[in-house]
């Protein structure tokens, strides 16, 4: 069933709106609780010397960032979208951070939507933008869409989303990931720019991530389970349907944590960088996922609650992830980024 331009709005607000709900959050289930840092009572440095910069570095290409949080994807295409996006994008240029734009899907069907990054060049003309879609919408586009797609948002790489329980749970969802692996080898061929697969909150199995090593992708963002789950925002969209939500709500823990999503890569023995996010709410979080991997580590929900408050609140945010993720390094002795993934800091 087509969906009206009018079903779409309300679709998109209402998930702003669920995911700001705390009922949304599987909160306490990112694993990083069980994941200690060895504290160094006598760092060799002095914390001025701390340096959280690193690079968005894929062939010959080398975009340097001020840290290695991003915004992850969230919103796009719709009119109370705008305003976070603006606000999100002016962060990405005065930071210097990676921003993973929404669902870039509406403007497969309407060119006119992709009006919305025009106007959010205009306001960050540096920002360091992602482009998305989903790989439902991947498998039946052709090449020439997607490139527009990745032209509109003047995009770094591009992610696809695989959201396979979501895809259920939402009663205009498409669960149609047949030939999706073939899409995403396809895309990666024809790209020119790198390309990122990522989860949207259930993380992935070592299994899929050893399926993807073939694939010839730049980085697996995990997206694990531990902050906002789409089967519980898709649930709560469908109170009224007793089935979606009934189903919704047994499915309300799936997925696997972004800890243990982590973990699954480094025993896949893979051939891409790993990125983590899902339930990642401070910067020793953050920390722990570089100690533990990942080489980029993204937040969607609190950057999207900031984002409603305005450049402060987003500003106020940052200063806070940014301040927490430099004492992580210097009561870990560690004085880069570098050294945080290469030295042995996990307990
Ligand atoms: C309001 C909202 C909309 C989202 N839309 C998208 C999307 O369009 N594409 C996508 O890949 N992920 C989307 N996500 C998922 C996030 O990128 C992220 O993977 C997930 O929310 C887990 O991160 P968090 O726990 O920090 O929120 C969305 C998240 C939120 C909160």
């Amino acid at each position: 069933m087509e969906e009206s331009n009018t079903q779409f709005e309300k679709r998109k607000r209402d998930h702003i709106r669920i995911a700001l709900d705390p009922r949304s959050q599987t909160a306490g289930q990112n694993g990083l609780d069980s994941v200690h840092l060895i504290h160094e009572a006598l760092p060799d440095l002095n914390f001025k010397e701390v340096d959280i910069s690193t690079s968005f570095l894929f062939s010959n290409a080398a975009v340097e960032l001020s840290s290695p949080i991003f915004v992850s994807s969230m919103t796009a295409g719709h009119e109370k979208g705008r305003a976070i996006n603006e606000a999100l994008a002016r962060l990405s240029d005065r930071r210097q951070i990676l921003m993973g734009v929404g669902s870039q899907r509406r403007e497969l069907d309407d060119p006119q939507a992709a009006e919305e990054w025009a106007q959010v060049r205009k306001q960050a003309p540096r920002a360091r933008l992602l482009g998305n879609i989903g790989i439902a919408q991947l498998i039946r586009t052709p090449m020439d869409s997607i490139r527009k797609l990745m032209d509109s948002t003047e995009a770094l790489g591009m992610f696809v989303h695989l959201n396979s329980l979501q895809e259920i749970l939402q009663p205009e969802g498409t669960p149609e990931f047949k030939e999706g692996l073939k899409a995403i080898e396809n895309l990666v061929k024809l790209s020119a720019i790198p390309v990122i697969v990522k989860e949207v909150g259930c993380g992935f199995s070592e299994a899929t991530l050893k399926r993807l090593a073939g694939a010839g992708v730049a980085a697996v963002d995990v997206a694990g389970k531990g902050g906002t789950h789409w089967g519980r925002v898709e649930g709560y969209r469908s109170e009224e349907n007793e089935l979606l939500f009934k189903v919704a709500q047994t499915f309300a823990n799936w997925g696997y944590s972004t800890a243990e999503s982590v973990a699954n890569a480094k025993k896949a023995g893979i051939n891409y960088q790993i990125w983590a996010s899902g339930g990642v709410r401070s910067g020793l979080d953050v920390a722990k996922l570089i100690a533990l991997g990942a080489q980029k580590v993204g937040m969607a929900q609190p950057f999207l609650e900031a984002a409603l408050r305005g450049d402060e609140a987003l500003d106020n945010l940052m200063n806070q992830l940014e301040l927490e993720l430099k004492t992580s390094l210097f009561c870990t002795g560690c004085r880069t980024i570098e050294e945080l993934q290469t030295k042995m800091v996990v307990q």
